[in-house]
């Protein structure tokens, strides 16, 4: 009798298959009824109406290149526009939509886009910043409350996450990543999409995702924007394809393509990436819009004029075009001379029809947009709390002599520098809807933290830059940088005078928001000169210096590592950034950022990146050695390594121990550290577990990021991580591009950052 009696455990499982197959039905449920429902619109629909959801404009207003777009109103209301972008507020949103849901003739709704980075309204840390906290939970909610408050503005589709893998820190994007791991990048990456869509893109707050830029984009040669990517399948796979993948298989609806060509071919009419790869091999289903007139650009990368790439365009699998409407003005041409076909158009419509179905466009599309939400749900209080952890959790504390940090809570502060009382600068590139003027400036958020305990003295102390060149470049769009007045001198004198009454300097200093971004590449990647000189002069007068530093990518910091007492990366923090950074200059909160960006120490050294190969003749760090892979006037070493982030505490690693010394086939290897905090501060810890082998078919990066956990250790208090190693974290591309692991000698590494870590050999079989 007993044989009859289902375990739990059987219960559970069938209980589990009822469910999935429920869902799968639904799933199916629900393709069959949108599948019906677009077929039977898209019969009702012209050609010109079907080319016209191919068409995505902006209202007038340049946001990256050149306005294009004119008569957008009237010509939503003829059906020549499928989507907007760059507008945002709910009743300004309700005002266009209205005209394609009331007066156009299939009353189709229109698509709202917009680049929401890093927060809509209330601004969290710059990407890379985020990619700091090692924090997926913090991701995914500074994504969802993105999106709430977006979707409460009236849009629903983001232009976001941009997972574009990047080792080149003179390429001004990289602060708009995760950094350099394709591994951490995926984890990033599906947190951001989860967050954005929510459980349902119906949902009142869930927007579209629109990953990007497909693809490669971080390849960029000499960090140069919009620059040629020539790379092997090898390393596309292995090293830069992961993150795109990983958020498809979050569910990401849309994508979007790069600017640059892959190999030759624009990434925006390429067959291979646009629909071999991303349709065929990797399933995806959603619509892939362009980048900003990225089509009308492929007639410069010297494919042909605008009629013959938009062929080239929609052949290869592109579905929106983003403000240069190539499509618009020429497929109907096209189809007419028989150089693109009905299906080829309709497969396009159909996506973008789709996606509009996904998003639950066609409910009342007008009555979705809720101005009471608008008031209820953006920059409230607890978003902006949140802000605030988030921006602490992003720090990275570089260095911390003599524990100069965190400061007394008594005595004198010189606060100096060009980015100290100044509000413009907080919420770093890529911000459309924050405020600045709603941003918390670092001189406010120290009297909000410490009050009158501290007083304060502040001098400027430098201009952002003296560089003509950089200045007007850089602050182009603002017309021009605002500056002090003064000479260099003058204002460096009185900040030196103020440092000599104070008891510690706080150097508030490091990029503007403007040099990094788009279209900021910098050859040059060290703090601007004129705030060099300050630092110098300052560090002249004997006193603890302590360096705020603002920055969009990692920078070159030889001299700072070498004189500053202190040095805290706060990235760009966002509209709490002075809080933030009063919480953790003061010690109410310790510092456990990591990079996800190795710093080099030259720009001679880039591209720089842990998970690099280990060459022929590899060079062992120790003393000259010719015909070694090395230069002659620099070590290989990064100034900090990927991973790397210190705390106002300690952490000592034992060795690792692993359950056993070899496994075969699918078993489970657990290797397991014992973390201690040794110092006198509670703190959290980023465990991170590395993977190398040695021995494989084809030559293998020297190790790989895996896996990693974030503890909380009291002081004094000891803590076993485990982490389980599978065979599926040994798996990597061959030389036929199989994804696969292949049996022999593994060496685990846990460490506090990729270069500092315990080993343990491990034998895998077959
Ligand atoms: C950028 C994209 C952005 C688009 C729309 C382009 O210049 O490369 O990242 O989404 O503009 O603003």
């Amino acid at each position: 009798m007993k044989n009859y009696i289902p375990s739990l455990r059987m219960v559970l499982l069938a209980v589990l298959a009822v469910a999935v197959n429920y869902a799968s039905a639904q799933t199916k449920n629900d393709a069959i009824k949108m599948n019906v429902f677009v077929t039977q619109l898209m019969s009702k629909m012209t050609l010109d109406e079907k080319i016209g959801q191919l068409n995505l404009v902006t209202m007038g207003r340049a946001i990256t290149g050149s306005v294009v777009n004119s008569g957008v109103e009237s010509r939503i209301k003829k059906g020549e526009i499928g989507g907007v972008f760059g507008i945002y507020g709910a009743a300004d949103v309700a005002k266009i939509q209205d005209l394609a849901v009331r007066e156009s003739r299939l009353h189709i709704p229109l698509i709202f886009g917009l680049d929401v980075i890093h927060g809509h309204r209330t601004i969290f840390p710059i990407p890379l910043g985020i990619s700091a906290t090692w924090d997926m939970d913090l991701v995914e909610q500074s994504a969802h409350i993105a999106a709430k408050e977006a979707t409460a503005e009236g849009l629903k589709w983001v232009f976001s996450p941009m997972v574009d893998i990047a080792r080149d820190p003179r390429w001004g994007r990289i602060s708009e990543g995760s950094g350099e791991d394709p591994w951490y990048g995926s984890q990033v990456a599906k947190a951001m999409v989860k967050g954005y869509q929510g459980s349902s893109m119906t949902n009142p707050d869930a927007v579209m995702a629109c990953v990007k830029h497909f693809a490669l984009y971080g390849g960029a040669e000499a960090g140069r924007e919009y620059n040629t990517v020539d790379m092997s399948l090898i390393r596309m796979y292995q090293d830069y394809l992961p993150p795109y993948k990983a958020a498809l298989d979050a569910g990401a609806g849309s994508f979007m393509s790069s600017f640059n060509t892959v190999n030759g071919m624009p990434a925006t009419v390429n067959k291979w990436l646009l629909t071999d790869l991303l349709r065929k091999q990797w399933g995806f289903k959603g619509f892939v819009v362009s980048d900003y007139t990225a089509l009308n650009e492929v007639t410069s990368h010297g494919l042909g004029d605008l009629q013959t790439v938009s062929v080239l365009a929609l052949k290869a699998g592109l579905d929106m075009d983003m403000v240069g409407e190539g499509f618009l003005t020429t497929l109907k041409k096209s189809l007419n001379e028989g150089k693109v076909t009905l299906q080829e158009i309709d497969m396009a419509c159909k996506r973008v029809l789709e996606a509009k179905y996904k998003l639950g466009l066609f409910n009342k599309p007008d009555k979705s947009i809720d101005p009471e939400r608008e008031k209820r749900d953006v920059l409230t209080d607890d978003n902006r709390k949140f802000a605030r952890t988030i921006a602490e959790h992003s720090f990275v504390l570089l260095k911390n002599q003599a524990q100069t940090l965190p400061l007394k809570k008594s005595g004198t502060i010189a606060l100096v520098g060009p980015l100290a009382n100044n509000h413009s600068e907080m919420l770093g590139t890529w911000v459309i809807a924050g405020d600045p003027e709603k941003s918390v400036s670092v001189m406010d958020g120290i009297k909000n933290v410490v009050g009158n305990n501290v007083n304060v003295l502040y001098a400027r102390g430098a201009n952002i830059t003296e560089d003509s060149l950089l200045g007007a470049r850089a602050f182009a769009l603002n017309n021009g940088q605002i500056k002090d007045k003064r000479s260099p001198k003058e204002m460096i004198d009185e900040a030196v005078e103020t440092a000599k009454k104070a008891d510690v300097v706080v150097a508030v200093v490091g990029e503007s928001a403007n040099m990094s971004g788009e279209s900021s590449s910098r050859s040059d990647i060290r703090i601007p000169e004129s705030q060099r000189d300050l630092l110098k002069a300052l560090a002249k007068t004997g006193k603890p210096l302590v360096i705020v530093l603002f920055n969009g990518r990692p920078l070159t910091l030889t001299w700072e590592d070498e004189h500053a007492s202190a040095i805290l990366d706060a990235w760009a923090p966002g509209t709490e950034a002075g809080n933030a950074i009063a919480d953790v200059l003061f010690g109410n909160y310790n510092p456990a950022g990591k990079i996800t960006a190795t710093f080099p120490r030259s720009v001679g050294q880039i591209p720089i990146y842990y998970n690099h190969k280990n060459t022929g003749r590899p060079y062992s760090g120790k003393g000259p050695a010719k015909f070694k892979s090395d230069y002659l006037d620099i070590s290989n070493d990064p100034l900090y390594p990927f991973g790397y982030g210190l705390s106002y505490t300690t952490f000592n690693y034992s060795d690792v121990k692993l359950n056993k010394p070899s496994l075969k086939g699918n078993e489970i290897l657990k290797a397991t550290v014992t973390v201690t905090n040794t110092g006198k501060y509670a703190g959290e810890e980023v465990v991170q577990l590395y993977i190398s082998d040695p021995v494989a078919s084809i030559s293998r990066s020297v190790k790989e990021l895996k896996n990693y956990q974030k503890v909380t250790l009291q002081p004094g208090e000891t803590k076993e991580v485990a982490f389980n190693i599978t065979t599926s974290d040994l798996k990597f591309y061959n030389n036929e591009l199989v994804y696969d692991w292949e049996p022999g000698q593994f060496i685990v590494q846990i460490g506090t950052n990729s270069s500092d870590t315990h080993t343990a050999s491990v034998q895998w079989s077959k």
